[in-house]
């Protein structure tokens, strides 16, 4: 990195599983790391991170806090040069799927808040300091379930997923002239809080349907973030990293 001032990275829903990892990863490359979850626990958790990390309590679905976070970013380092819009929730019903007609209407917005309306007020208020420095990450984390038909992911879940992928294409043609790339992940089975909530059999009949025979860890997602939010990657845009041990192969 030859910066004069390091780069800053903020992740959202750091506390745990794959963003943990993610931040982990970024702070470890060298990045000032942003670590922002609605959990306080993110103080904590933070703080036993290697490298220079910084934490910050926001519920995604606020905009007004999400608003505060970047200003707080801005007035405190001048710069966001790494957004990965990490944050998301999956409700499950009894360990399984929520049927479309099982939805009710506050879930469902819950869902579209947190999963894909944060990652559209986050490149709101983060695009202006990426193109301050002509230089920019977006990295937003899909789903398998936004790419294909899941049999484990609920509608809201899958369609907020895919949502995220047309919205990231738009950002990655507004963001070129800038410099700023963005770019989806989008994993199959990982291991974490989100897949353990699922009930034992669905995660036994998940484990067996993967070509590579299990899940994945939140690591083997963050090595991919780590490599679209460094120079390496600036002629890819755009793009969608289908890391999910062979499960969907476009
Ligand atoms: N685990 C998987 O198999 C898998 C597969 C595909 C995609 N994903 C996606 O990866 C991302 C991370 O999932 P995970 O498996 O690590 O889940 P997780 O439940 O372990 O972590 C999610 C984190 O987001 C935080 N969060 C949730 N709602 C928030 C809000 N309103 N404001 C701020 N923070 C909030 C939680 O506190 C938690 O720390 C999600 O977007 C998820 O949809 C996960």
């Amino acid at each position: 990195m030859s910066t004069a001032s390091p780069r800053v990275a903020l992740v959202t829903g750091a506390a745990s599983g794959i963003g943990l990892a993610i931040a982990t990863q970024l702070a470890k490359d060298g990045f000032v790391t942003v670590m922002l979850d609605r959990s306080a626990s993110i103080t904590s958790i933070a703080a036993d991170v290697a490298g220079q990390t910084h934490a910050i309590v926001c519920d995604v679905a606020d905009e007004t806090a999400i608003h505060a976070a970047v200003e707080a970013v801005d007035a405190r380092y001048g710069r966001c040069d790494v957004l990965v819009n990490n944050a998301g929730i999956h409700p499950k019903r009894e360990g399984g799927k929520f049927l479309i007609e099982q939805i009710p209407m506050a879930q469902w917005q819950e869902v579209m808040a947190v999963n894909l309306t944060s990652a559209f007020v986050f490149c709101q208020r983060v695009m202006p300091l990426m193109r301050r420095h002509r230089w920019g990450r977006i990295i937003n984390i899909s789903s398998r379930g936004g790419r294909t038909a899941s049999p484990v992911a609920s509608a809201h879940y899958a369609a907020t997923k895919a949502g995220l992928i047309g919205f990231t294409r738009i950002a990655a043609l507004e963001g070129a002239v800038d410099g700023i790339t963005a770019n989806c992940v989008a994993p199959g089975p990982i291991e974490s809080a989100m897949t353990a909530g699922s009930s034992p059999e669905v995660r036994a009949a998940f484990a067996r349907s993967v070509p590579l025979g299990r899940y994945g860890d939140p690591e083997e997602i963050a090595s991919a973030v780590s490599y679209l939010a460094g120079d390496g990657s600036s002629f890819i845009t755009g793009a969608i990293f289908d890391i999910n041990g062979g499960t969907y192969m476009p």
